[in-house]
């Protein structure tokens, strides 16, 4: 009886989107190395290379919420989540049949289970990934991306910025997205993320102020630079070309933080202006909800201090009957708080009677104290504050 019903239920509940399988030659970045060597090194530093569930805490026990609360299939939403954090997964939706199969049990090693645990998508964010999208079409519906906003190339072609090369271990193809419109790419996940009930809790496209602006890769992939691409010699030699670093470092890097936003300080009869600026074409924070900013401001006479304040910048989130949840079960969020794109954000502050002078430090942390609580986050990169400016003013 269990096996008839996983027959019949194994057809309804996987269709697969347009899925090309990875060859086993091109699965791993360790099979790019003997090549490659700079660029997988740089890679495997970057968060792309922990966008799997395993090697990410806040998303391994975001999901782990998620499946609780909403009462949906673990593997159900490891599919779903998959559409961005790991795109190259075999299966690429399940239904309602499939949480029956899975509260009756039928779902254990079964085409599902054997996806979202297949050493494909194990690296996350790789190699093949972003060298075998072959087609993204910004014409769908904004809602669609990751897995549903692209094609891929037949396994084995790679497509890059590059028209002129040639590599003994697979066939190479260029696309503009790689070179002249290399945000495209970029927006084929950092775009449009929701809740599961369709809550937009960010959305870099939308808030990109693109007009003289970088693009993406400037700022995350740093300016070019003079080196080899492959270290493979032809006629004795590696061609040396315009090539980027590929750490895509972002919010988890210290030292991106540094100087990423401007502080300008003033008073009006008995308070205190806070202009905060934000150089950058993208709101900050941006990326992912429940990010924050703190605006810690003390109030000094001397080196004594006598108030200190912590302001937060970020947004919270509720479910039913006005509970505190994370962005992905979202039904409401509260006003978005980050400093807009090229813009500023001004707060302003009654003065201490008393103060002297005043010293105002900007940090940012990954998670809020809302969210980090629920899930009991427990690394201490999630709640480390990162330094971002600081400014003193006589008052
Ligand atoms: C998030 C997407 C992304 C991932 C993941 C990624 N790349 Fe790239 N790669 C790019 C982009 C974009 C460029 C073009 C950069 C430019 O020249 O402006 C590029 C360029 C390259 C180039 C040409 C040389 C250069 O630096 O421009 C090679 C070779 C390459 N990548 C190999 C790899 C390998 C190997 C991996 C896996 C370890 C990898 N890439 C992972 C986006 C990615
Ligand atoms: C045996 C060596 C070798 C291996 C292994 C290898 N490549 Fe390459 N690859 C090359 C060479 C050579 C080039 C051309 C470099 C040049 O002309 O500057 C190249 C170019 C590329 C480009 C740029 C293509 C373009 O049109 O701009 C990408 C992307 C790339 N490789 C990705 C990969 C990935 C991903 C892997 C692992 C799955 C891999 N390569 C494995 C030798 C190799
Ligand atoms: C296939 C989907 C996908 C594509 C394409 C993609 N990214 Fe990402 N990116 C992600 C996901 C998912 C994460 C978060 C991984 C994690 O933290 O576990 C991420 C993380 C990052 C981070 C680190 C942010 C942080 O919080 O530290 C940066 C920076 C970044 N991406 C830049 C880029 C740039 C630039 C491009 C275009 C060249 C790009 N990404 C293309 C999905 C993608
Ligand atoms: C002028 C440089 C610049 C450009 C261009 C730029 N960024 Fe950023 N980005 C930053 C800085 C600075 C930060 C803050 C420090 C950090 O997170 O790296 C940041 C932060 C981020 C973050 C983390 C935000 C958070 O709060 O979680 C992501 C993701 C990101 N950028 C992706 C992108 C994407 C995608 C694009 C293209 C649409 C882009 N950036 C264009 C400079 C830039
Ligand atoms: C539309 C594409 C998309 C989908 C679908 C998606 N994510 Fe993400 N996710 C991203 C991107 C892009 C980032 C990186 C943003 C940043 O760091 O600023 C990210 C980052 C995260 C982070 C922060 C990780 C960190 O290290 O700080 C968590 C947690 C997360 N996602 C959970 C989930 C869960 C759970 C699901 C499924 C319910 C999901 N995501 C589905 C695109 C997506």
């Amino acid at each position: 009886m269990k096996i008839l019903l996983m027959f019949i239920m194994g057809f309804s509940y996987v269709y697969a989107a347009k899925v090309v399988d990875v060859g086993k030659r091109f699965k791993s970045s360790s099979s790019c190395k003997v090549c490659h060597k700079r660029i997988v090194d740089e890679w495997s530093q970057s968060w792309h290379a922990k966008s799997h569930f395993a090697n990410d805490e806040y998303f391994k026990k975001s999901l782990e919420y998620v499946s609780r609360k909403s009462r949906k299939s673990l593997n159900a939403l490891k599919v779903q989540c998959a559409t961005c954090h790991n795109p190259r997964i075999s299966v690429t939706s399940t239904d309602e049949s499939y949480e029956i199969a899975a509260v009756m049990g039928l779902n254990k090693d079964d085409v599902v289970d054997k996806a979202v645990n297949d050493d494909t998508i194990s690296e996350g964010i790789n190699c093949v990934v972003c060298h075998n999208i072959d087609k993204i079409h910004d014409e769908y519906d904004a809602s669609k991306r990751g897995i549903n906003r692209v094609e891929w190339t037949e396994s084995g072609t790679m497509t890059g910025p590059f028209k002129d090369v040639r590599s003994p271990y697979h066939k190479t193809k260029h696309h503009d997205f790689m070179d002249k419109e290399p945000n495209k790419l970029c927006f084929v996940c950092h775009a449009n993320d929701k809740s599961l009930k369709g809550v937009v809790f960010t959305n870099m496209e939308k808030e990109y102020k693109k007009k003289g602006s970088p693009s993406c890769v400037e700022c995350h992939m740093g300016k070019k630079r003079w080196d080899v691409a492959a270290t493979y010699q032809f006629n004795g030699k590696a061609k040396k070309r315009n090539v980027r670093h590929h750490g895509f470092a972002g919010a988890h890097v210290a030292s991106m933080w540094k100087d990423a936003l401007k502080l300008k300080l003033a008073t009006k009869s008995k308070n205190l202006i806070i202009a905060i600026y934000n150089p950058q074409p993208h709101n900050l924070p941006s990326g992912f909800g429940a990010r924050e900013i703190i605006v810690n401001v003390a109030y000094m006479n001397g080196s004594k201090i006598l108030k200190e304040d912590n302001i937060s910048l970020t947004r919270h989130y509720t479910r039913k009957r006005n509970r505190v949840t994370i962005p992905h079960l979202a039904i409401k969020q509260t006003k978005d708080t980050s400093i807009p794109a090229k813009g500023k954000k001004v707060l302003k502050v009654k003065k201490v009677d008393g103060a002297k002078k005043v010293k105002v430090t900007l940090y940012y942390r990954l998670v809020n104290d809302d969210v980090r609580n629920l899930l009991k986050l427990k690394d201490e990169i999630w709640s480390k504050k990162y330094f971002i400016t600081s400014k003193t003013f006589q008052l």
